[in-house]
């Protein structure tokens, strides 16, 4: 069986029909690629494979697979006792690209879900492909030149508004790093670069940054760019870390909800 391909909006999102030896065949990757690079999002339904598929599987679109977690799997989870980085996850509900403070951002990852919340807990993309191209030519204009410095110590003030002294200065060991506001990939094409670790555009008085990080984020964010995964168990659903952002909405810490998620590495510079 070959990959039947369905879109979910006009400009993200595909579902994906194949069966598993297929997938683990190999013999498709260059067709997943190309999809993930055009629609920022694709996922299989209730494929039900289990972690070692799920590793195997990844490594079959072409790139290492990272070692978070355990033999490629880490499990998000907002519940302490499943992940001790819990509370930095909730940094998760706000939306953000993986990797952003990395010199080579994550190129996808892979989520599968093995326990829902029975309320919330959905999982919001962006095409940030499309959210660009469909500015207006003087905007585009305008921030063309533009950089911003993302830092950790921000994103965290989604998760804690009053951080404490002590909790600023841990987070103010992170490096921070400048990208360019628009970014321009091998290929060519170009995407916005906001999200939760998003801090100030250079040479911006305060009050301007803030309004065109503000801006940037609601225009990524309309509608029409996003797709939003209400999950089923034994979904697959992989998304491209470089093309889009995502969030998850809220959900309660002890809901339970678990998912398995496997990164592949970076492949293009961001700087
Ligand atoms: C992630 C992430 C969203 C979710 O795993 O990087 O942001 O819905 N997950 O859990
Ligand atoms: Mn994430």
């Amino acid at each position: 069986m070959k990959l039947q391909a369905f879109d979910k909006t006009p400009l993200i999102g595909s579902e994906i029909k194949t069966d598993i030896d297929t997938l683990l065949s190999g013999a498709e990757s260059e067709a997943i690629r190309e999809l993930l690079e055009q629609r920022g999002v694709i996922y299989f339904r209730g494929l039900d494979i289990n972690d070692n598929q799920q590793v195997a599987f990844a490594k079959t679109i072409g790139n290492t697979v990272e070692t978070e977690g355990e033999n490629g799997i880490y499990k998000v989870s907002l519940d302490q006792g499943i992940n001790a980085r819990a509370k930095y996850l909730q940094g998760s509900l706000f939306w953000h690209v993986d990797g952003s403070l990395q010199p080579y951002p994550n190129y996808a990852a892979l989520l599968r879900a093995l326990k829902l919340s029975d309320s919330g807990g959905d999982t919001e993309f962006c095409n940030t492909y499309a959210a660009y191209d469909a500015l207006p030519e003087q905007e585009k204009r305008e921030i063309e030149n533009l950089r911003v410095v993302h830092s950790a110590e921000r994103s965290q003030y989604y998760v804690t508004p009053e951080m404490s002294y002590d909790e600023v200065c841990f987070w103010q060991k992170s490096p921070t790093k400048s990208c360019p506001l628009v970014w321009t990939h091998a290929s060519g094409r170009k995407s916005l670069l906001v999200g939760a670790t998003a801090d100030y555009v250079e040479g911006y008085t305060v009050e301007k940054s803030r309004a065109l990080l503000a801006k940037m984020r609601d225009w990524c964010t309309q509608p029409e760019f996003v797709y939003r995964h209400k999950w089923k168990l034994g979904d697959l659903l992989i998304w491209s870390n470089t093309g889009t952002m995502h969030r998850a909405l809220p959900y309660s810490s002890s809901s339970g909800r678990l998912l398995h998620r496997t990164i592949l590495a970076g492949e293009e510079p961001l700087n």
